[in-house]
């Protein structure tokens, strides 16, 4: 891990292939180009300072200079210890007129496979801005939740006077978190109470992040305002759909090369992900079978021609098993012991609390092996075998390279428009949570048009009276569902 300077990730050499890579995702990544065109002049995010906390990836790193080229400052992590690719690490810290031994990019503190201290330190890093006023950010762009969950926690604790001991911590990761408060927060200091203060808002990715947000604004404990990225249209019916349905089974293919086709596939939860999952897994001929809360969802589910049943019903007879829920404890020690030799276990939701990993790793006798990083074997003592991919982790993300360019450049546009959204007009956007505005998201969609040759129906005046809508949109109302 390369240290030098004001960022740290796994091999500066690795800059040049991470550079190319980037030079072919931006191809693929029009909607973030374009934006860069459009606002090159304007600069509508000078004077920004961006904390982020996403993966980083390629796809992300064309998200950073695009940030960058609007006139951000930019300082980076990951927001999982597996996601990042240390390739495109290495050319955010190069950057593209630096080389590896006189780096000239953008801070970022990520590699693949942190532990869980280095990965709570690398969102301190991103969140630590030197010779500025409050030593932090003004933006967070957040994947997740954790950049911001830690700014609020440290506001709290500060208010309360005092930081939960390191004893009170439900699990490995609290107890780090706790661990670092101590160490920042010390005798009446206000650090975390300062940093928040400057903060105009957070834009958020993903669905799991949203949740919290949401949470924090009905207690009344939000600090600054927020935009759901996620439920942009544009985003969680592109991404975590079509997304998904490109990067679970690369993969399982990366992890485990097992033939998919012909195999039972059990996948819990058919919410966007999970419906990307399943056409995925459907893609290569293997027999799909959903788990599902929601009668809606599990109906459509139906619908779509999917066997709908209980894990129990199919846990000792499938073949591969992919948890998409978001909530946690879907699939439980006890449901992976009755499960069948050399059946695999993954997890595609955004936190690791699907798969009940302490469980497994507390059943008498059981025996964790290495296949290689983020592949591991769970035998049991009956000689009974489990493959878990990336440790109940992302997969996609942790045993491939996350979704490809051109879905991400829809998330990434609705992205670059949340912080220009927030960071130019802080007084339409007091304390809440947000979505993008639909002009916006209609905006995201149309800049992807052109590069697959779509070519779309303009509406005639009388036609767009006759809807009661404008020529040039919004095409939708605000409840519309898609
Ligand atoms: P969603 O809310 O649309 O879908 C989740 C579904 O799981 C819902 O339909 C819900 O009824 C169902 N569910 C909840 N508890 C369940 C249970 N006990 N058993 C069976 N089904 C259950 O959420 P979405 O957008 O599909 O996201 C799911 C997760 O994936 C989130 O954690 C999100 O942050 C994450 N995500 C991950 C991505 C990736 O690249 N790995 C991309 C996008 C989202």
């Amino acid at each position: 891990v390369d240290n030098r300077q004001d960022f740290k990730v796994a091999d500066l050499s690795l800059a040049d292939f991470g550079r190319k890579e980037i030079t072919l995702a931006e191809h693929e990544m029009p909607g973030l180009m374009s934006i860069r065109k459009e606002y090159a002049e304007a600069q509508p995010l000078a004077g920004a300072r961006v904390t982020g906390s996403l993966h980083m990836t390629v796809q992300t790193a064309v998200l950073i200079e695009t940030l960058a080229a609007l006139g951000a400052e930019v300082r980076w992590a990951s927001c999982n210890i597996f996601s990042t690719q240390d390739h495109a690490a290495a050319a955010i810290a190069v950057g593209p007129n630096g080389t590896p031994d006189n780096p000239q990019g953008i801070p970022v503190f990520a590699w693949k496979g942190e532990t869980l201290e280095e990965y709570w330190w690398c969102t301190e890093q991103a969140l630590t801005w030197p010779n500025t006023p409050t030593g932090g950010p003004n933006m967070i762009l957040d994947d997740g939740g954790d950049a911001t969950m830690l700014v609020h926690n440290g506001v709290q604790y500060e208010k309360d006077g005092k930081v939960p001991s390191v004893d009170t911590a439900e699990n490995d990761e609290h107890r780090v978190i706790l661990e670092l408060l101590n160490r920042t927060i010390s005798g009446g200091s206000q650090k975390w109470t300062q940093l928040a203060s400057e903060i105009r808002g957070v834009t958020e990715e993903t669905t799991t992040g949203v949740h919290r947000l949401y949470e924090m604004h009905r207690d009344g404990t939000l600090l600054f305002p927020a935009i759901n990225v996620n439920d942009a249209v544009t985003k969680s019916k592109f991404d975590n759909k079509y997304g998904c349905r490109h990067s679970l089974i690369d993969g399982i293919n990366r992890a485990t090369d097992v033939l998919i086709g012909g195999k039972t596939a059990v996948v819990c939860g058919y919410g966007d992900v999970g419906k990307g999952c399943a056409e995925s897994l459907r893609g290569q001929g293997a027999r799909v079978i959903i788990t599902e809360i929601d009668p809606i969802c599990a109906l459509q589910a139906a619908m779509d021609g999917y066997q709908v049943t209980t894990l129990d019903e199919v846990v000792d007879k499938a073949d591969i098993f992919v948890t998409t829920t978001g909530n946690k404890d879907i699939i439980m020690a006890a449901d992976m012991a009755k499960m069948k030799h050399q059946a695999i276990v993954g997890n595609i939701g955004h936190f690791d609390n699907e798969i009940d990993m302490a469980g497994l790793a507390q059943i008498p006798g059981i025996v964790k092996d290495e296949v290689k990083p983020q592949v591991h074997t769970w035998t049991f003592p009956d000689g009974k075998v489990l493959i878990v991919l990336s440790e109940g982790r992302l997969l996609n993300l942790g045993n491939a390279t996350g979704h490809p360019s051109f879905v991400m450049s829809n998330s990434f546009a609705d992205q670059t428009l949340a912080q220009i959204e927030l960071f130019t007009k802080p007084e339409e956007y007091p304390t809440d949570v947000y979505v993008l505005p639909k002009h916006l998201d209609e905006k995201v969609a149309r800049l992807h048009l052109d590069a697959l040759g779509v070519k779309l129906t303009t509406l005639r005046p009388e036609q767009a009276s006759y809807i009661g809508v404008e020529v040039d949109g919004p095409y939708k109302s605000d409840h519309y569902r898609y």
